[in-house]
């Protein structure tokens, strides 16, 4: 297989690689004002075990997820949360930090860690859910203020 066809998840050290980026992850988020407060203090174990296990399964590793949850439905399953842009970029902040020292580790190569930073950008932006304009049926905007 041409080695840009190769799936990241063949380059790092697989399943180990998602692992350390998540708990570094979780490490920042828990001492995030913001951030901890949405997340349930006693299942933390299973947090990391859901997004090591999500992020391994995009980046062409197993879909160890998919068995264990189902389909994603990303958008879906963050709505019990409100999320707006200042949710966006605290989890931005602790997700780059955590690319930046396995880069830094040379446990992730540049381009690579490119392509993740431009992924986690777009998939956080995504996730938004509050606090921006939202489109009404009849094609005008309205602003929540949820
Ligand atoms: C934008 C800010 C975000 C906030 C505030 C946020 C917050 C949360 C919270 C509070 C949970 C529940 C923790 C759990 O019990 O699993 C969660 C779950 C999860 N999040 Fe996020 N998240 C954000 C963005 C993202 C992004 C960008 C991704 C993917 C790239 C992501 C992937 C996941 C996954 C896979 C789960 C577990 C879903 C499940 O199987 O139940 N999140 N998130």
């Amino acid at each position: 297989m041409a080695e840009a066809q190769q799936p990241l998840f063949e380059r790092v050290d697989g399943v180990a690689f998602f692992e350390r980026l998540v708990d570094a992850f979780y490490k920042g988020v828990m001492t995030d004002p913001v951030l901890a407060p949405l997340y349930e203090a006693d299942d933390l174990e299973g947090a990391r075990h859901r997004l090591s296990l999500f992020l391994a399964q995009y980046w062409g590793g197993p879909s160890t997820y998919n068995e264990e949850r189902g389909h994603p439905r990303l958008r879906m399953r963050h709505s019990p949360y409100s999320i707006s842009t200042v949710e966006r970029d605290r989890w931005l902040v602790h997700m780059i930090a955590a690319i930046d020292a396995e880069q830094t580790e040379r446990r992730l190569g540049d381009e690579d860690h490119e392509a993740m930073l431009a992924y986690f950008v777009m998939a956080a932006d995504h996730m938004i859910n509050s606090g921006g304009l939202s489109m009404r049926g009849d094609g005008t905007t309205t602003l929540d203020a949820g």
